[in-house]
């Protein structure tokens, strides 16, 4: 008998196809009567994988005296209530650093397309713009001060980047990392007075809810740029849209956002933003690592094993 999974929602489907031939998963998204699946499995299920953006709700784990384990594909583990599962006695597991890379590549990118208009040139080529003059021009990154908001592995890789392209780098983080030389600032509004470009890089919930606040974006100012690659719920949304349309907020890059896929259409409006579909660890090598973990993980747990990437 293979042990059972409740599979809160899809993740990369070839590892998820190998997750569903190891184990009894149970696919809770696609479930015609979620209550009868979940009382289905109250005696035996220890085990829930879900994705970063799904997580699970309480009141899904409370129905299942047996759960054990949480395991994340994601390395932000924000909708899923790590508190009440420490309570519970249910471990939760992640997907760290085989993500990091990826992810400073797409804040990079980000910065780059926003601040060198690569959208907004690509469409000029395409719609025959060109043929009546040349693309007006842009701002440069070459100089400008960078502050980032989480120094942590992601935080440390974009800022390694940001050095080779002869930047100045300041952050604001809970912690001082004093193995770093780059300016440290002990409030996110002195960060961003300081800085022409945002970069947010911390992990969501609700320590980090709102942080860049209107205030923040504000400090950035008209010639600021903000690029969010770490959850729509750190920035307050609202205030974004507003200074980014009243033109008080610069340019921003964004890869995530409140209510995902859902952007608000004032967004989507602007011309001085650049969005993407929350792509920054969808490359096929990062998902096949991070499918990998969570496989890890399920396999530690069921040998009696240590996880590999405990939260
Ligand atoms: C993606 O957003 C992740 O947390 O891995």
């Amino acid at each position: 008998m293979k042990p059972d999974v409740l599979l809160i929602g899809p993740f990369f489907e070839p590892k998820q196809r190998e997750l569903e031939n190891l184990y009894t998963c149970h696919r809770y998204w696609q479930a015609p009567d979620k209550p009868a699946m979940l009382a289905s499995l109250v005696d035996r299920c220890e085990v829930i994988v879900t994705s970063g953006g799904r997580g699970v709700e309480v009141e899904i784990m409370q129905v299942l005296p047996r759960l054990k384990l949480v395991a994340c594909f994601a390395v932000g583990v924000d909708a899923v209530d790590v508190e009440w599962c420490r309570a519970h006695g249910v471990a939760v597991s992640n997907t760290p650093e085989v993500l990091t890379e990826d992810v400073a590549d797409m804040a990079l990118a980000l910065l780059l397309a926003t601040v060198r208009r690569i959208p907004f040139g690509d469409r000029f080529v395409r719609d025959g713009r060109w043929l009546q003059g040349a693309m007006p021009l842009t701002s440069s990154l070459q100089g400008k001060r960078i502050g980032i908001l989480g120094l942590g592995r992601i935080g440390g890789a974009i800022a390694r980047r940001c050095v080779g392209f002869n930047t100045e780098i300041g952050y604001h983080d809970p912690r001082r990392n004093d193995g770093v030389d780059y300016a440290f600032f002990d409030d996110p509004v002195r960060l961003a007075t300081w800085a022409d470009v945002l970069i947010a890089a911390c992990p969501g919930g609700s320590a980090t809810q709102g942080v860049v606040s209107r205030e923040v974006l504000t400090a950035l100012g008209s010639q600021g740029v903000f690029v969010n690659i770490a959850r729509g719920s750190v920035v307050d949304q609202e205030a974004l849209v507003e200074l980014l349309s009243s033109g008080a907020l610069g340019r921003a890059g964004l890869d995530v956002f409140n209510d995902e896929p859902r952007v608000p259409a004032a967004l989507i409006a602007l011309e001085n933003v650049v969005l993407q579909p929350h792509q920054a660890s969808a490359t096929v090598p990062t998902r096949t690592a991070m499918g990998q973990i969570v496989l890890d993980n399920v396999a530690a747990y069921f040998a009696g094993k240590p996880l590999v990437t405990p939260v």
